[in-house]
């Protein structure tokens, strides 16, 4: 039990989105515990929180403004503490959001001017900024303040990035983590966890320097001083694994999100190297990999596995986006995924909503759009917008701050609950049963466009050819569509193996 996050199933929150407690459209705490149940019925082992800390919401709540606190939009810290306390009750451990790169323009340091906890610059010339650095969310990664001086910020201007050499910052973040643990949160995914240390001179952009290994030594010392000791999760884009793996050493975190996974399409042979890659890259540091099919940034994998291509990442997905979509065939493709995804040995995310199968929504018209990668971009990307919109809860589709279409009401909670069809069927049996896979994976070996594999007593057999393959006799446990003697195309089954 010690080791949970090792083989762990966490359920993605993004509380603006998730329920409504109070009716005004925008999700809540409140709203998180009257709907805790359904994570727990999903069969799940922890809730990651994005941010719920009193934030501007210039990035919705990944600009933070206090880091010990609760926003009164989603409510108090009293009710996060409840919260925690009720998660536990139910058998569900608790992982917040914590962003380290940069903090709110509105934190206490900015607006007092303390300009030496960030990255204040004269310019290259008068009217140019310091360098040439873009944001990544468009545009240039400084804004000049009324003196003349230009401040960095690698997201949006409403996000200054913190000066991780100076030793409050350093001080500061460790007392973050000690105020939530302390609070039993059982462990922090770390945001944009490459980016915290610039080069000093300001000259190469690169993120991922080594320096900054020392910062998540030092959380890994705080995290271990806990009975039991808290987990550290990475959000690390970084396409060198050998990079990725650095952050997993025994005295740094516990997992990072595997992106490779997320963006690769549907594509057996696609699919079996990046197992391969990532078990590899994980194995030399001893690490558990983790296997996310979507998460609040990136278009839900429904409509990117109904286009003719599937694959994920940021540079097109605004020449992706309105591209055919046959939501059907993303939606069986999506049901075999998790059948994938879940036998594969280490731990798995479920981004809220997917368990109930939902698309992007594409066609938010631009005037409701607020991601600041929408405005940004002046409307070349469309953001994150998409698969963001609140879930359906019931068929009654409320107001909410992202409308939600009218087909949604059939893939509502209510909608799916009582049939074993469904989306929300599939996964709650697949997560729980989940549990009885154990070991490593071996591959079997059926053709270049199936993707088969043995762990412990089940076969995980995953058919991504357009044709019927034949199955061998062993007892379907799990199918993602119903089956007879032949598993038809983009169609999942784990078997249970007589060993024979
Ligand atoms: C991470 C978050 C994303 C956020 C960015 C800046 O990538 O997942 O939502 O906008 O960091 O904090
Ligand atoms: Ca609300």
């Amino acid at each position: 039990m010690s080791e949970w996050w090792r083989t762990a199933a966490i359920y993605q929150v993004y509380p603006r989105s998730y329920a409504d407690g109070n009716g005004d459209g925008i999700g809540d705490l409140a709203g998180v515990r009257q709907r805790l149940g359904h994570i727990r019925d999903l069969g799940v082992d922890a809730i990651w929180f994005s941010p719920w800390y009193p934030s501007p919401m210039a990035d919705f709540g990944y600009d933070v403004a206090d880091h010990r606190g609760i926003d009164p939009l989603f409510g108090t810290l009293a009710e996060a503490v409840r919260l925690i306390e009720e998660a536990h009750d139910l058998g569900l451990r608790v992982i917040i959001d914590v962003i380290p790169n940069h903090c709110s323009d509105q934190h206490p340091w900015f607006v007092r001017g303390i300009r030496d906890r960030f990255w204040f610059r004269p310019g290259r010339a008068p009217g140019l900024p310091p360098n040439d650095w873009q944001s990544v969310f468009g545009g240039p990664a400084w804004t000049q303040v009324e003196d003349g001086e230009w401040y960095l910020h690698l997201f949006a201007r409403e996000q200054p990035d913190l000066n991780w050499t100076h030793p409050a910052v350093r001080a500061d973040f460790e007392d973050i983590l000690r105020f939530w643990f302390d609070r039993g949160v059982d462990g922090v995914r770390i945001d944009s966890a490459t980016m915290c240390v610039k080069d000093p001179a300001l000259v190469d952009a690169a993120p991922d320097r080594d320096e900054v290994h020392d910062i998540y030594r030092a959380w890994r010392r705080v995290a271990d001083s806990y009975d039991p000791p808290r987990v550290l999760i990475g959000e690390v884009w970084l396409p060198d694994p050998a990079r990725f793996a650095a952050y997993l050493r025994p005295d740094e975190m516990h997992t990072a999100f595997n992106f490779d996974f997320l963006g690769c399409p549907w594509d057996a042979k696609a699919l079996r190297r990046c197992i391969d890659d990532t078990l590899a890259a994980h194995e030399v540091v001893g690490a558990p990999s983790t296997w996310v099919l979507s998460n609040h940034d990136v278009t839900r994998h429904v409509t990117r596995f109904g286009r003719a291509d599937t694959a994920f990442d940021f540079a097109s997905r605004g020449a992706r986006h309105g591209m055919p979509v046959d939501l059907a065939l993303g939606t069986r493709r999506a049901r075999a995924a998790i059948l994938l995804t879940a036998a594969l040995p280490g731990s798995v995310y479920v981004y809220q909503g997917e368990e109930l199968g939902l698309p992007e929504v594409e066609d938010l018209p631009s005037s409701v759009r607020q991601d600041p990668m929408h405005t940004r971009s002046a409307g070349a990307d469309p953001g994150r917008d998409g698969c963001r919109v609140p879930l359906p809860w019931s068929s009654d589709l409320e107001p909410s701050w992202l409308p939600q279409p009218s087909s949604w009401a059939a893939l509502s909670v209510a909608a799916q609950e009582a049939d074993p069809a469904s989306m929300l069927s599939l996964y709650r049996s697949a997560l729980r049963l989940r549990r009885c896979l154990d070991g490593p994976m071996t591959w079997l070996d059926l053709g270049d466009e199936v993707l088969a594999f043995r762990r412990g007593t089940v076969v995980c057999m995953i058919n991504i050819s357009p044709r019927d393959v034949p199955l061998p006799s062993s007892t379907p446990l799990l199918t993602s569509e119903p089956i007879g003697a032949f598993l038809p195309p983009d169609t999942g089954v784990w078997l249970l193996d007589s060993g024979a």
